[in-house]
């Protein structure tokens, strides 16, 4: 799949890092293709991948990935250009700046404000509910770590599950873009259980069936 990422960090770059291993054509978008810091990243991923502009990777993929800061994600989105039709897979967080809390949640949610922004395209939000780390080794014995995707556009949605899917995830349809609502506070407990109650970031969250 031609992928493009809008930023190259610890999302971004984990995720770019492990689809190109897997054989995806992966394009990220950022505010500075040719620093120091994003040709390091290029040079250890060596194959199949580019840096642009975000416009430039938007032009190039099936398939948006949102890893940006969320005080970057709506110009970041309004410098894509068109987005009609496309798929993205939006993994930010509406967090205030010191990631202490969430900025919206309840009666609406980061991914429904990204549906707004990018007017036209198929909105999914998943990879936002887990640390970076563990996107790339998601499996702990033995036990693969949950990932939620919800959206309203079921071929989006199904796409999405299939590129969690390949980093290893226990994908689950957990509905339409409404529950990013839920999804959202899951980061935000994520993040206190790894920070505020000492479990650290080697954690994540299973889902258990009989
Ligand atoms: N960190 C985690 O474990 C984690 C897990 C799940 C979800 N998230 C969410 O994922 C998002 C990214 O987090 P992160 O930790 O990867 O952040 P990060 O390490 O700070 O990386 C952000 C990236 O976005 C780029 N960027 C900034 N403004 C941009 C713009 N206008 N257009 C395109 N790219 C832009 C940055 O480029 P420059 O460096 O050049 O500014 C950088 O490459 C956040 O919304 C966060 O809440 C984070």
């Amino acid at each position: 799949m031609k992928i493009a990422i809008f930023g190259a960090g610890g999302v971004g770059g984990t995720l770019g890092t492990v689809w190109a291993a897997k054989g995806h054509e992966i394009f990220f978008g950022v505010p500075n293709p040719t620093s120091e810091k994003t040709q390091t990243l290029l040079s250890k991923i060596d194959s199949n991948v580019q840096a642009g502009t975000v416009a430039q990777a938007s032009g190039f993929s099936d398939v948006i990935v949102l890893a940006t800061p969320w005080a970057a994600t709506e110009s970041a989105i309004k410098a894509a250009g068109n987005l009609s039709g496309k798929t993205i897979l939006d993994c930010t967080n509406p967090l205030k700046p010191d990631f202490s809390a969430l900025t919206m949640g309840f009666t609406t949610s980061g991914g429904e404000q990204v549906a707004q922004w990018a007017v036209g395209a198929n909105v999914v939000k998943t990879l936002n509910q887990t640390g970076y780390e563990n996107m790339s080794d998601p499996v702990y014995g033995g036990q693969a770590t949950v990932m939620f995707a919800c959206g309203d556009n079921e071929n989006a949605k199904a796409t999405a599950l299939t590129l969690v899917s390949d980093l290893g995830f226990d994908a689950v349809d957990a509905g339409g873009l409404e529950m990013a609502r839920l999804l959202e506070p899951l980061a935000m407990l994520w993040i206190s259980l790894a920070y505020r109650q000492g479990l650290g970031r080697n954690t994540a969250f299973a889902l258990m069936r009989r």
